[in-house]
């Protein structure tokens, strides 16, 4: 099984690029059934989810806008914090509009709630989440994630935009960690 050395540690092979791939288009097919007519509001959340958000966009047949925020989750290396900032955040009007979230992953699911409770709070529509990963061993959080990629185990994943300590999100498939005997 392929394995590439990131930083410091091992990654083997998780989830192919011809698997994300076909994923990929199924959830999009998905999503242009349940966005028929909604012209959603694509909001992916930097900077892990800029790849999925690419491959997703050019399969959605809904007129999607795109808007990008970026938030922080402080003291993170390989581990969810659990505190999450706004960084970057919206500079249009979702007031009355379908936002459809989109991520590489929900870990703790911490991330989700604060950025949904934003969302709610500037008086959109819906808040939906379309997650590349989900880390359901690990969720914490009060919004379950409805559109999911892949259901993962708690094993750290690198890759596909996913970074470990800021490097690896440019491997094309999805890698998880070798652990040192
Ligand atoms: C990752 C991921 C989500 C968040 C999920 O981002 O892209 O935004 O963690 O974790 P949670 O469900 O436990 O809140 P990260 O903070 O690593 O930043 P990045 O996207 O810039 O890599």
């Amino acid at each position: 099984m392929k394995t590439v050395r990131v930083r410091d540690k091992d990654f083997r092979l998780f989830l192919t690029p011809q698997q994300i791939e076909g994923r990929v288009q199924e959830l999009a097919k998905l999503l242009n059934q349940e966005y028929a007519g909604k012209r959603p509001i694509l909001l992916p959340i930097l900077n892990g989810a800029f790849l999925f958000a690419a491959d997703l966009i050019r399969r959605l047949e809904v007129q999607p806008e795109l808007q990008f925020i970026r938030v922080s989750s402080y003291g993170k290396s390989m581990q969810s914090s659990g505190k999450v900032e706004l960084l970057v955040g919206l500079d249009i009007d979702i007031e009355d509009r379908h936002v459809l979230i989109v991520e590489d992953i929900v870990d703790t699911g911490l991330t989700f709630d604060y950025v949904k409770e934003y969302l709610l709070q500037k008086k959109a529509a819906s808040v939906e989440i379309v997650s590349l990963l989900f880390k359901e061993a690990n969720f914490k959080g009060k919004n379950l994630p409805r559109y999911v990629g892949y259901n993962i185990p708690p094993a750290f994943v690198v890759g596909y935009g996913l970074d470990y300590a800021q490097s690896g999100r440019e491997l094309d498939g999805i890698y998880t960690v070798v652990e040192e005997a």
